[in-house]
């Protein structure tokens, strides 16, 4: 990487301005998986260790800014104070929580921490700016550090005040967490060992149009599964009797299986059933034969030997969206498949996108069974379609 890393700063009494993704899941207060929070760790006791005072900014779910009452909804939904309560169980340093954005309580305290201390301030979100970077607000969080690192590789596809505004204004490196995804999708994507293949799924074609693009300019193959793989059948000219059909895009997937001839691999059976929430007839057809109602919600067993089949040899994996709906057990075979799949395959890197397909590796024990897992749904998709992430874009380059 040429950026520069937290190692090249010199951080010892600093005040260290450090953009974490601790967009972690909480329900009725209780956060559910603090993978992200784990994750940030590195960075975050390297800095302590080194005696840095360590002012830690996240964003937490989104808040609607332009109705009162669900702003004060949203705000009190998404307030930090249960992630800093985590924070402290997790790191052997004294965590402040200020419960605020700007002003003088957060000015006092930064002022009077101590070397090897926390803060970590309120929900970036609660000011309207953030999300819309804007330069006074970028330039004040910046006014309040030394420093900037990022390590919120969830966020860096955001062009935010947190993200891009105050590193503008102030010397910056990437975290251990950015350095280490970077390095990652890096090697799959930009300098991959060949032949690549890609495993593209998910509900909709719509979300994936620019990364399919990309990989069938840049893998040697690209499956499809999923909920998109019926908008693809039906391009084919198949019936998919109820099934996910997003009918504006079905030129678009004409034009990708021209383009990919054999390079794209469809599905050839489908796991059908007659109702989503509850199916009294579950069956596995050919992906030609999907009866008037009944709607495909996982790929068959046949489908799984042809991916197998399509995968052995392969010495780089990228993989995102899911096969099919994983949530319901029902459903989730095909997804397991992939993960077992992916993890036996000898000498292949294999790098899986952050948000469903993460989620389902993770909730079905193969956490630890891959080169690498992204902590950034949109960030690592954005990554893959090939496009600039601008919180990786605004961090200084080595000297
Ligand atoms: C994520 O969960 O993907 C990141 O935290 C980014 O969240 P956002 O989509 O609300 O910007």
């Amino acid at each position: 990487m040429a950026k520069q890393t937290v190692k090249d700063l010199n951080v010892t009494g600093k005040r260290v301005l450090v953009r974490v993704d601790f967009n972690v899941p909480i329900k009725e207060g209780k956060i559910t998986n603090d993978n992200r929070i784990q994750a940030a760790l590195p960075t975050i006791n390297y800095l302590i260790e080194n005696g840095a005072k360590v002012i830690l900014l996240s964003h937490l779910g989104k808040i609607d800014h332009k109705d009162p009452e669900k702003t004060a909804a949203d705000k009190k939904k998404n307030n930090m104070a249960p992630v800093a309560a985590r924070l402290a169980e997790l790191v052997n340093a004294k965590v402040t929580f200020i419960p605020e954005t700007e002003g003088k309580d957060l000015e006092d305290a930064i002022a009077s921490m101590n070397d090897g201390e926390i803060i970590l301030m309120q929900n970036t979100r609660y000011e309207a700016g953030e999300s819309k970077n804007d330069p006074e607000l970028g330039r004040y969080w910046a006014s309040l550090g030394d420093l900037y690192v990022s390590d919120a590789f969830g966020s860096v596809h955001r062009a935010h005040a947190s993200t891009v505004g105050i590193p503008t204004h102030l010397p910056s490196a990437c975290g251990f967490l950015v350095g280490k995804e970077i390095d990652n999708l890096s090697a799959a994507i930009d300098n991959p060992k060949r032949p690549l293949v890609a495993i593209l799924g998910g509900a909709k074609v719509s979300d994936k149009i620019a990364v399919i693009d990309n990989l069938l300019k840049i893998a040697d193959k690209v499956i499809i599964g999923g909920g998109m793989a019926y908008t693809f059948f039906y391009a084919k000219g198949y019936n998919v009797g109820t099934s996910l059909l997003e009918a504006d895009k079905v030129d678009l997937a004409k034009e990708f299986m021209e383009r990919g001839k054999d390079k794209l691999v469809l599905p050839i059976d489908t796991v059908i059933a007659n109702d989503f929430s509850n199916p009294t007839e579950i069956k596995t057809v050919d992906s030609s034969e999907i009866p008037d109602g009944f709607m495909g919600l996982d790929i068959g067993e046949k489908t799984i030997e042809l991916f197998k089949n399509e995968l052995q040899g392969a010495k780089t994996v990228v993989w995102n969206g899911p096969m099919g709906v994983f949530e319901d057990p029902r459903f989730a075979n095909g997804t397991e498949a992939v993960c077992t799949i992916l993890s036996e395959l000898p000498d292949a890197m294999t790098v899986i996108g952050g948000g469903d397909s993460a989620a389902a590796a993770i909730s079905m024990g193969f956490a630890d069974k891959f080169t690498h897992i992204s902590t950034g749904g949109g960030a690592s998709l954005e990554y893959m379609e090939g496009k600039e992430l601008p919180g990786i874009a605004i961090i200084q380059e080595k000297e």
